[in-house]
Protein backbone atom coordinates (compact mmCIF):
# COMPACT_ATOMS: atom_id res chain seq x y z
CA UNK A 1 0.00 0.00 0.00
CA UNK A 2 1.59 3.51 -0.74
CA UNK A 3 -0.36 6.79 -0.72
CA UNK A 4 -0.76 7.03 -4.39
CA UNK A 5 -2.75 3.87 -4.87
CA UNK A 6 -4.64 5.12 -1.27
CA UNK A 7 -5.93 8.09 -3.02
CA UNK A 8 -6.49 6.55 -6.19
CA UNK A 9 -8.92 4.06 -4.85
CA UNK A 10 -10.74 6.70 -2.70
CA UNK A 11 -14.85 6.36 -3.22
CA UNK A 12 -16.40 8.79 -0.71
CA UNK A 13 -17.74 11.43 -0.90
CA UNK A 14 -16.62 14.12 1.97
CA UNK A 15 -14.31 11.63 4.13
CA UNK A 16 -10.23 11.58 2.85
CA UNK A 17 -10.10 14.24 0.54
CA UNK A 18 -7.54 15.50 3.03
CA UNK A 19 -5.35 12.28 3.33
CA UNK A 20 -2.51 12.09 5.85
CA UNK A 21 0.12 8.95 5.28
CA UNK A 22 2.73 7.71 7.04
CA UNK A 23 4.97 4.72 6.39
CA UNK A 24 5.36 4.52 10.45
CA UNK A 25 3.91 6.49 13.20
CA UNK A 26 3.46 6.29 16.89
CA UNK A 27 -0.58 6.26 16.73
CA UNK A 28 -2.52 7.77 14.02
CA UNK A 29 -4.64 8.95 16.89
CA UNK A 30 -1.35 10.89 17.97
CA UNK A 31 -1.23 12.42 14.55
CA UNK A 32 -4.68 13.15 14.55
CA UNK A 33 -3.98 15.41 17.63
CA UNK A 34 -1.07 17.21 16.45
CA UNK A 35 -2.91 17.95 12.94
CA UNK A 36 -6.17 18.95 14.75
CA UNK A 37 -5.89 22.56 12.78
CA UNK A 38 -6.92 19.78 9.39
CA UNK A 39 -10.33 19.72 8.37
CA UNK A 40 -13.71 17.81 9.09
CA UNK A 41 -13.30 14.42 7.45
CA UNK A 42 -9.67 14.41 7.14
CA UNK A 43 -7.99 11.08 7.52
CA UNK A 44 -4.72 9.77 8.86
CA UNK A 45 -3.51 6.28 7.76
CA UNK A 46 -0.24 4.69 8.82
CA UNK A 47 1.25 1.11 7.46
CA UNK A 48 2.53 0.53 10.81
CA UNK A 49 2.52 1.77 13.85
CA UNK A 50 4.95 2.23 16.74
CA UNK A 51 2.76 3.05 20.17
CA UNK A 52 -0.86 1.44 18.62
CA UNK A 53 -3.05 2.55 21.81
CA UNK A 54 -6.66 0.99 22.32
CA UNK A 55 -9.20 1.42 24.67
CA UNK A 56 -8.70 1.19 28.99
CA UNK A 57 -5.25 2.21 28.62
CA UNK A 58 -4.08 -0.71 26.51
CA UNK A 59 -1.87 -1.40 23.57
CA UNK A 60 -3.27 -2.39 19.83
CA UNK A 61 -0.66 -4.28 17.88
CA UNK A 62 -0.12 -2.82 14.56
CA UNK A 63 2.82 -4.93 12.69
CA UNK A 64 3.98 -3.48 9.23
CA UNK A 65 2.12 -3.95 6.12
CA UNK A 66 -0.96 -6.07 7.76
CA UNK A 67 -3.43 -4.34 9.34
CA UNK A 68 -5.29 -1.26 9.24
CA UNK A 69 -4.22 1.78 11.38
CA UNK A 70 -6.21 4.92 10.63
CA UNK A 71 -7.83 7.76 12.28
CA UNK A 72 -10.67 9.92 11.36
CA UNK A 73 -10.78 13.93 12.52
CA UNK A 74 -14.21 15.08 12.73
CA UNK A 75 -15.90 18.67 13.79
CA UNK A 76 -19.27 17.52 14.25
CA UNK A 77 -21.73 20.38 15.42
CA UNK A 78 -23.09 18.31 17.96
CA UNK A 79 -23.94 18.01 22.23
CA UNK A 80 -20.06 16.74 23.66
CA UNK A 81 -22.51 14.15 25.32
CA UNK A 82 -23.75 11.97 22.30
CA UNK A 83 -19.92 12.36 20.77
CA UNK A 84 -18.83 8.79 22.01
CA UNK A 85 -21.93 7.28 20.48
CA UNK A 86 -19.77 8.18 17.36
CA UNK A 87 -17.77 4.43 18.16
CA UNK A 88 -21.41 2.62 18.29
CA UNK A 89 -22.31 4.04 14.56
CA UNK A 90 -18.14 3.41 13.38
CA UNK A 91 -18.67 0.03 14.71
CA UNK A 92 -21.22 -0.93 12.18
CA UNK A 93 -19.23 1.10 9.26
CA UNK A 94 -16.53 -1.52 9.97
CA UNK A 95 -18.87 -4.92 10.12
CA UNK A 96 -20.59 -3.47 6.95
CA UNK A 97 -16.84 -3.23 4.91
CA UNK A 98 -16.27 -6.23 5.74
CA UNK A 99 -19.26 -7.96 4.53
CA UNK A 100 -19.22 -6.18 1.39
CA UNK A 101 -15.01 -6.59 0.72
CA UNK A 102 -14.73 -9.92 2.22
CA UNK A 103 -18.16 -11.68 2.18
CA UNK A 104 -17.30 -12.18 6.03
CA UNK A 105 -20.31 -11.74 8.50
CA UNK A 106 -19.33 -10.25 11.81
CA UNK A 107 -20.92 -9.56 15.15
CA UNK A 108 -20.63 -6.45 17.31
CA UNK A 109 -19.19 -6.38 20.69
CA UNK A 110 -20.32 -3.58 22.34
CA UNK A 111 -19.65 -1.32 22.43
CA UNK A 112 -16.27 -0.92 19.88
CA UNK A 113 -15.05 -4.33 18.79
CA UNK A 114 -15.79 -6.27 15.41
CA UNK A 115 -15.97 -9.75 16.36
CA UNK A 116 -15.72 -12.85 13.90
CA UNK A 117 -15.87 -16.23 15.72
CA UNK A 118 -15.41 -15.12 19.11
CA UNK A 119 -12.09 -13.07 18.82
CA UNK A 120 -11.51 -9.75 17.95
CA UNK A 121 -10.85 -8.65 14.49
CA UNK A 122 -11.20 -4.68 14.97
CA UNK A 123 -11.19 -2.54 17.40
CA UNK A 124 -12.23 1.48 17.57
CA UNK A 125 -10.93 4.06 20.22
CA UNK A 126 -12.57 7.23 19.89
CA UNK A 127 -11.34 10.68 21.50
CA UNK A 128 -12.68 13.70 22.30
CA UNK A 129 -11.13 17.28 22.90
CA UNK A 130 -13.97 20.14 24.24
CA UNK A 131 -13.37 23.92 23.84
CA UNK A 132 -15.08 24.83 26.74
CA UNK A 133 -18.45 22.93 26.85
CA UNK A 134 -18.20 22.29 23.03
CA UNK A 135 -16.35 19.86 20.85
CA UNK A 136 -13.13 21.21 19.26
CA UNK A 137 -12.91 17.67 17.45
CA UNK A 138 -13.38 13.87 17.90
CA UNK A 139 -11.05 11.61 16.01
CA UNK A 140 -12.08 8.42 15.54
CA UNK A 141 -9.08 5.34 15.62
CA UNK A 142 -10.00 2.09 13.75
CA UNK A 143 -7.66 -0.69 13.80
CA UNK A 144 -8.80 -4.12 11.77
CA UNK A 145 -6.81 -6.90 11.54
CA UNK A 146 -6.67 -7.92 7.64
CA UNK A 147 -3.53 -10.14 6.85
CA UNK A 148 -2.12 -11.32 10.00
CA UNK A 149 -1.08 -14.66 10.64
CA UNK A 150 0.03 -14.78 14.30
CA UNK A 151 -0.69 -12.29 16.86
CA UNK A 152 1.53 -11.77 20.12
CA UNK A 153 0.54 -14.95 22.94
CA UNK A 154 -0.87 -12.30 25.39
CA UNK A 155 -3.51 -11.88 22.88
CA UNK A 156 -3.52 -14.89 20.55
CA UNK A 157 -6.74 -16.60 23.03
CA UNK A 158 -8.86 -13.14 21.79
CA UNK A 159 -7.61 -11.71 18.01
CA UNK A 160 -7.69 -12.80 15.09
CA UNK A 161 -7.43 -11.37 11.56
CA UNK A 162 -9.40 -11.69 8.46
CA UNK A 163 -7.02 -14.13 6.94
CA UNK A 164 -7.05 -16.19 9.84
CA UNK A 165 -10.86 -16.27 9.20
CA UNK A 166 -11.11 -16.96 5.43
CA UNK A 167 -7.79 -18.05 4.54
CA UNK A 168 -7.96 -15.58 2.19
CA UNK A 169 -5.59 -12.57 1.77
CA UNK A 170 -7.34 -8.94 1.23
CA UNK A 171 -6.16 -5.74 -0.49
CA UNK A 172 -6.59 -2.78 2.36
CA UNK A 173 -7.44 -0.19 -0.41
CA UNK A 174 -11.17 -1.28 -0.81
CA UNK A 175 -11.71 -2.09 2.80
CA UNK A 176 -10.48 1.63 4.21
CA UNK A 177 -12.94 3.27 1.79
CA UNK A 178 -15.89 1.44 1.91
CA UNK A 179 -16.02 1.50 5.84
CA UNK A 180 -15.74 5.34 5.47
CA UNK A 181 -18.35 5.23 2.45
CA UNK A 182 -20.60 3.48 4.95
CA UNK A 183 -19.43 5.50 7.78
CA UNK A 184 -20.46 8.46 5.75
CA UNK A 185 -24.57 6.84 5.13
CA UNK A 186 -24.67 5.97 9.08
CA UNK A 187 -23.60 9.04 9.99
CA UNK A 188 -25.88 11.24 8.13
CA UNK A 189 -28.67 9.24 10.07
CA UNK A 190 -27.02 9.53 13.39
CA UNK A 191 -26.91 13.27 12.61
CA UNK A 192 -30.67 13.33 12.34
CA UNK A 193 -31.20 12.77 16.30
CA UNK A 194 -27.43 12.70 17.71
CA UNK A 195 -28.62 9.45 18.80
CA UNK A 196 -28.98 5.67 17.57
CA UNK A 197 -33.13 5.44 17.59
CA UNK A 198 -32.60 5.42 13.90
CA UNK A 199 -30.07 2.35 13.99
CA UNK A 200 -30.28 0.81 17.24
CA UNK A 201 -32.31 -1.93 15.48
CA UNK A 202 -29.47 -2.82 13.35
CA UNK A 203 -26.60 -2.82 15.60
CA UNK A 204 -28.78 -5.13 18.04
CA UNK A 205 -28.90 -7.73 15.70
CA UNK A 206 -25.64 -7.70 14.74
CA UNK A 207 -24.38 -7.84 18.70
CA UNK A 208 -22.71 -11.34 19.52
CA UNK A 209 -23.81 -13.10 22.91
CA UNK A 210 -27.69 -11.64 22.47
CA UNK A 211 -29.14 -12.65 26.19
CA UNK A 212 -25.80 -14.22 27.17
CA UNK A 213 -24.26 -13.41 30.47
CA UNK A 214 -21.88 -10.45 30.70
CA UNK A 215 -19.74 -9.22 33.32
CA UNK A 216 -19.59 -5.49 33.88
CA UNK A 217 -15.84 -4.69 35.17
CA UNK A 218 -17.11 -1.46 36.64
CA UNK A 219 -14.19 -0.08 39.12
CA UNK A 220 -16.67 1.15 41.36
CA UNK A 221 -18.88 -1.77 41.70
CA UNK A 222 -18.59 -4.68 38.96
CA UNK A 223 -21.53 -6.57 38.29
CA UNK A 224 -22.85 -9.69 35.99
CA UNK A 225 -25.96 -9.56 34.01
CA UNK A 226 -27.67 -10.72 30.92
CA UNK A 227 -27.11 -8.47 27.74
CA UNK A 228 -30.48 -6.80 26.64
CA UNK A 229 -29.69 -4.62 23.36
CA UNK A 230 -29.38 -1.17 23.65
CA UNK A 231 -30.76 1.78 23.92
CA UNK A 232 -30.85 4.97 21.88
CA UNK A 233 -28.38 6.85 23.73
CA UNK A 234 -26.31 3.93 23.08
CA UNK A 235 -25.83 2.50 26.22
CA UNK A 236 -25.90 -1.33 27.16
CA UNK A 237 -28.54 -2.76 28.67
CA UNK A 238 -28.02 -5.36 31.32
CA UNK A 239 -30.18 -7.61 33.12
CA UNK A 240 -29.77 -7.83 36.96
CA UNK A 241 -31.65 -8.62 39.74
CA UNK A 242 -32.41 -5.46 40.53
CA UNK A 243 -34.21 -4.61 36.95
CA UNK A 244 -32.39 -3.54 33.84
CA UNK A 245 -29.29 -1.59 34.55
CA UNK A 246 -28.01 1.20 31.43
CA UNK A 247 -23.89 1.16 31.11
CA UNK A 248 -22.69 3.86 29.41
CA UNK A 249 -19.52 3.29 27.04
CA UNK A 250 -16.88 5.49 29.51
CA UNK A 251 -14.39 3.31 31.58
CA UNK A 252 -15.76 -0.14 31.79
CA UNK A 253 -15.37 -3.02 29.81
CA UNK A 254 -17.27 -5.85 29.01
CA UNK A 255 -16.73 -9.68 28.77
CA UNK A 256 -18.70 -12.51 28.17
CA UNK A 257 -18.69 -14.78 31.38
CA UNK A 258 -18.10 -17.78 29.47
CA UNK A 259 -15.64 -16.49 27.08
CA UNK A 260 -14.39 -12.65 25.38
CA UNK A 261 -17.83 -12.03 23.95
C1 LIG B 1 -9.44 -1.11 21.22
O1 LIG B 1 -9.49 -2.23 20.75
O2 LIG B 1 -9.52 -0.90 22.45
C2 LIG B 1 -9.29 0.05 20.29
C3 LIG B 1 -8.18 -0.15 19.29
C4 LIG B 1 -8.01 1.03 18.37
C5 LIG B 1 -6.81 0.88 17.47
C6 LIG B 1 -6.71 1.97 16.46
S1 LIG B 1 -5.45 1.67 15.26
C7 LIG B 1 -5.59 3.28 14.66
C8 LIG B 1 -5.77 4.19 15.86
N1 LIG B 1 -4.49 4.54 16.43
C9 LIG B 1 -4.32 4.06 17.65
O3 LIG B 1 -3.31 4.22 18.37
N2 LIG B 1 -5.42 3.37 18.03
C10 LIG B 1 -6.43 3.37 16.99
Amino acid sequence: MNEKELKQGRSTGWIGKQLFWFEETDSTNNEAKRSSGAEHGALFLADCQTGGRGRLGRSFSSPHDTGIYMTLLLKPKIQAGNASRLTLVTALSVRKAILTCCGLKAGIKWPNDIILRGKKVCGILTEMRLLGSSIEYVIIGIGINVNNTEFPAEIREVATSLYLESGKRYDRIPLIWETMRAFETYYETFLQTEDLSELMEEYQELMVNPGGKVEIMDKEEPFTGLSRGINKEGELLVETENGIKAVSSGEISVRGVYGYV
